[in-house]
């Protein structure tokens, strides 16, 4: 029996060996061979003496696809340990708006600005294929993830931060012709770096309908026109009207930040006048 059946065969939770096996027609021993090579492929799969399963919450094609709600996340690609989802949606050629890949742990994760995004198990991190928006689409899909968490604020551009200012989540958007490769890392279990928060740490999360909502909350939000987007996320900004450091590159603009562009660029009032902020990292001062 290959691998994948068996993977996609699971259910949350720990079902007995002998009606598992049962199901999916293989003896036992067989039926344990793979289910700890998927392990150490990176999926969280419980083998256990009673049983085996998945972990409530874990985002398998056959408990994510039946709770999405739009047309975002499909073709699904579900991976255990990759390098980074960005490289292997890249290099789906042939997927269509919508695609998603998903990967339970990522070696070379990356986040803006060139930095590493750490991605231990058990946490979200996945890329969906977009047809190009327009500039305000990190802007979009931080409001979907705020809408997702339900807790939290969005830094600018769109960090999602605990309500104790620890980062939960981010998103980094990858251009290439007119496709654009939307990233989003979620600390869900854990946060792997100081000043990084977990999810789970404020409200309980099952990582398969969290993915789902933050789906549907972003068909919703591509609709939204510039004006609405902007507004709303100002509502849930922790940036506005704060003196900010931000830094790009080896450059550090200090100011206070006044207010968005219509692009989404951070306006800041510098002692040198104002500053139109394109990219950067902003520390609330
Ligand atoms: C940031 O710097 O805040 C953005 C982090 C984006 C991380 C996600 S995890 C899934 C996707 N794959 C990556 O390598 N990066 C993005």
């Amino acid at each position: 029996m290959r691998t994948e059946e068996v993977l996609f065969g699971l259910e949350e939770g720990v079902e007995p060996w002998p009606n598992l096996a049962g199901r999916l027609g293989i003896s036992p021993e067989e039926l344990r061979a793979i289910l700890l090579a998927l392990r150490g492929q990176g999926f969280p799969v419980l083998v256990e003496e009673e049983g085996a399963g998945l972990p409530p919450g874990t985002p398998a094609p056959q408990v994510l696809l039946p709770r999405l709600r739009g047309k975002l996340g499909r073709p699904y690609r579900y991976l255990g340990t990759t390098t980074t989802t960005q490289d292997v949606l890249r290099k789906w050629w042939e997927a269509p708006p919508g695609a998603l890949v998903l990967a339970e742990q990522q070696t070379h994760g990356r986040g803006r600005l060139g930095r590493p995004w750490q991605s231990p198990a058990g946490n979200l991190y996945f890329s969906l294929l977009l047809p190009e928006v327009d500039p305000l689409l990190p802007f979009r899909a931080g409001l979907a993830l705020s809408d997702a968490a339900g807790v939290g604020s969005l830094k600018w551009p769109n960090d999602l931060l605990a309500p104790d200012g620890q980062k939960i989540a981010g998103i980094l958007v990858e251009r290439e012709k007119s496709r654009v490769i939307l990233g989003v890392g979620i600390n869900v279990e854990r946060g792997p770096i100081p000043g990084s928060a977990a999810l789970a740490e404020f409200r309980p999360v099952h990582r398969a309908q969290l993915l789902a909502d933050f789906l549907w909350h972003l068909e919703q939000w591509l609709w939204v026109n510039a004006n609405d987007v902007l507004l709303a996320w100002k509502a849930r900004n922790i940036t506005i009207g704060r003196r900010v450091a931000v830094q790009l590159g080896t450059q550090v603009f200090e100011g206070e930040a006044l207010d968005l562009g219509p692009q989404g660029e951070l306006i800041l009032r510098t002692s040198a006048g104002l500053r139109k902020i394109q990219a950067g990292e902003v520390g609330l001062l």
